[in-house]
């Protein structure tokens, strides 16, 4: 006999999590390496916890095994995997913010925080990804497809983990979203490397034609 599961339960299963283990810890400092470029202690380790948090209420084990894309079906890379697009937007918002630290000094950067930012700007995507979500939401009417986008669940991951709020608004306001509030000067480098990162990979022919928004698509 076919087993039914009712909404209630399905969502019940979706919010159980994994253990946050020192394995899983590991595995997302060697992910991402730029971790360990942020100068302050307790700044590093909450991302560190952030990640492993963010991973261990999805079927994710790591960063590696997700796709290479903005979200599914949009932006999808040709090649490679989620860490390239977040490692590659670390990297570049911290040459940029060197840039203005540098030449602009009556400019107040603080180059952790953009470093933070950066790494956890997609730390919501695991959940928007997660198949086993998606699979949820495309069969209940009631739930949004997704529930919950990345900067909304990126929000509540930053601040369970104790993360700061100028850390919880790169995650909120990085994407769209952001476009109704003021960006902090740290988002703002963030929200131009993470758009130039798609705009970049789509001139280089390295995004599948189908999944390029209309807005970027080329004539
Ligand atoms: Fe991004």
């Amino acid at each position: 006999m076919e087993q039914t599961i009712s909404p209630a339960a399905a969502s019940a299963a979706a919010r159980q999590r994994r253990p946050i283990t020192d394995e899983l810890r590991e595995r997302v400092r060697r992910d991402l390496p730029e971790i360990a470029e942020i100068n302050n202690d307790e700044l590093r380790s909450k991302v560190v916890e952030a990640w492993s948090f963010s991973l261990a209420g999805t079927s994710y084990e790591s960063l590696v095994d997700m796709p290479a894309c903005g979200v599914p079906g949009i932006f999808e890379a040709k090649s490679g995997n989620q860490t390239d697009h977040l490692r590659a937007v670390t990297r570049q918002a911290i040459l940029v913010a060197d840039d203005y630290i540098k030449n602009f000094p009556q400019l107040d950067i603080d180059r952790d925080l953009v470093i933070a930012g950066a790494l956890c700007h997609d730390i919501g995507k695991p959940w928007e990804f997660d198949p086993i979500n998606r699979q949820r939401w495309k069969s209940s009417p009631h739930t949004g497809r997704p529930a919950i986008r990345h900067p909304a669940y990126g929000v509540h991951i930053c601040l369970s983990v104790g993360l700061p709020e100028e850390v919880a608004h790169v995650a909120a306001a990085h994407s769209s979203e952001g476009n109704m509030v003021a960006r902090s000067i740290e988002n703002a480098i963030i929200h131009a490397v993470d758009e130039a990162y798609w705009q970049v990979m789509t001139a280089g022919n390295q995004v599948d034609p189908d999944t390029i928004p209309a807005a970027f698509r080329r004539p």
